[in-house]
């Protein structure tokens, strides 16, 4: 039996610990915040599951900080993941260390430290960008080997949903100026928050063979409202170091919502889903104009408990190599800060990866 400490008592802490619980695992669910420990208990977790489970052990952050763990999970904002996976590896030697997306804010401070820290200790690090775990994209992925594209041609991927259904996950902020959410700066906004499109449309380059991403321009809509200072708007072009050239679009003004990721190849297309249908993601796919769709049944629980059972692979040494590893995640969080950098300057802007994890990769 695994041992998982969760830090952020949140909405995603609370969705680890139940697909945790659901393998049987030994639960530890933190927080700063008393009062958070309390809502878990009373209501996030009842809400949604039934009734709490006597079996997860509810403990004050830094009480906990030491206590020994196979694997810790920090589902936190955005701007204190990486303070917090530092004091985590000076505190402890988990097996693995699994931080939430975005990894942080798009000045991408304490990256480059903590890839070399994270290499240097050895251990399992790896960023919650759990599409990439899903039934939808297995079978993507297996379409797209079986050569039913062709060469492919293009790829298009959207996170596009109104941050309405996020505030209703969250019914104790009063809106996007009550968190990080509204705050593009500590990680919120549609390029953060949204940033499983650009993750997805990374995922299937990799598939694909086609490189890092190598080239971005981006438009983005800043509002500044009631203190706020968020991109509710995000269109980015993304060009490959394999010359495989897409877009990406993140908003969160979309409704209903929209999160798909279209491969579209010389014969064939390939096109993933999530929610395409109430409890169904989906693949289409087909040559030409025919349109063949396979729909998988899924809850939002399955999504964590996916999660879960691809750490067990991890720690159990039968994962031949993981899509939501670290690297990956800073993979993605560079393209994020390549966005906001574009956006300002009004120009593309091109990643240099041998710089490292910094900004001054980006020119
Ligand atoms: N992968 C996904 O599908 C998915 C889904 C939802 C959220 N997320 C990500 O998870 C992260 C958290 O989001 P959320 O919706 O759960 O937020 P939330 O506001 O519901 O919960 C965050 C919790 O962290 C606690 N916290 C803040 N600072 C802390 C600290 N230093 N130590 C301990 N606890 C601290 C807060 O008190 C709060 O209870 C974000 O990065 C978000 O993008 C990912």
């Amino acid at each position: 039996m695994y041992r998982i400490k969760i830090i952020g008592a949140g909405s995603i802490g609370n969705h680890l610990a139940n697909a945790a619980r659901s393998h049987d695992w030994q639960v530890t669910l933190t927080d700063i915040d008393p009062a958070a420990l309390d809502r878990a208990r009373q209501s996030i977790y009842p809400g949604r599951y039934g009734k709490w489970d006597e079996a997860i052990a509810l403990k004050l952050s830094g009480d906990a900080m030491s206590d020994p763990a196979d694997v810790v999970f920090i589902g936190t904002p955005p701007d204190s993941h990486i303070k917090i996976a530092n004091a985590v590896l000076d505190a402890s030697r988990p097996r693995a260390l699994i931080i939430e997306k975005p990894l942080c804010g798009p000045d991408l401070a304490g990256c480059a430290t903590l890839w070399d820290r994270v290499k240097k200790d050895g251990l399992f690090a790896g960023v919650g960008y759990n599409h990439t775990l899903g039934r939808n994209t297995v079978l993507a992925e297996e379409l797209l080997r079986s050569g039913l594209t062709g060469p492919v041609s293009t790829i298009s991927a959207r996170t596009r949903e109104h941050w309405g259904g996020i505030f209703k996950a969250h019914p104790w902020l009063s809106g996007p100026s009550d968190s990080y959410l509204g705050f593009w700066k500590r990680g919120g906004g549609a390029a953060g928050e949204h940033s499983h499109a650009i993750n997805i449309w990374q995922h299937f380059a990799h598939v694909l063979g086609a490189g890092k991403v190598a080239e971005v321009s981006a438009t983005m809509d800043i509002v500044k409202d009631t203190g706020t200072e968020y991109d509710r708007l995000c269109f980015i072009t993304l060009k490959s170091e394999g010359g495989l050239i897409g877009d990406v679009i993140q908003d969160v003004v979309t409704q209903p919502t929209e999160k798909s990721c279209r491969i579209q190849g010389r014969d064939g297309y390939v096109d993933w889903r999530v929610n395409h249908r109430p409890g169904h993601d989906a693949v289409l796919s087909g040559k030409g104009d025919a349109v063949e769709e396979q729909a998988i049944a899924k809850t939002r629980a399955d999504d964590f408990k996916a999660e879960i059972a691809h750490l067990e692979a991890v720690l159990g040494g039968s994962a031949e190599s993981s899509p939501i590893s670290l690297e990956r995640g800073l993979d993605t969080m560079m393209v994020i800060a390549a966005a906001f950098k574009s956006n300002e300057l009004g120009r593309r802007v091109s990643i240099d990866w041998k710089a490292g994890y910094r900004p001054e990769a980006l020119r």
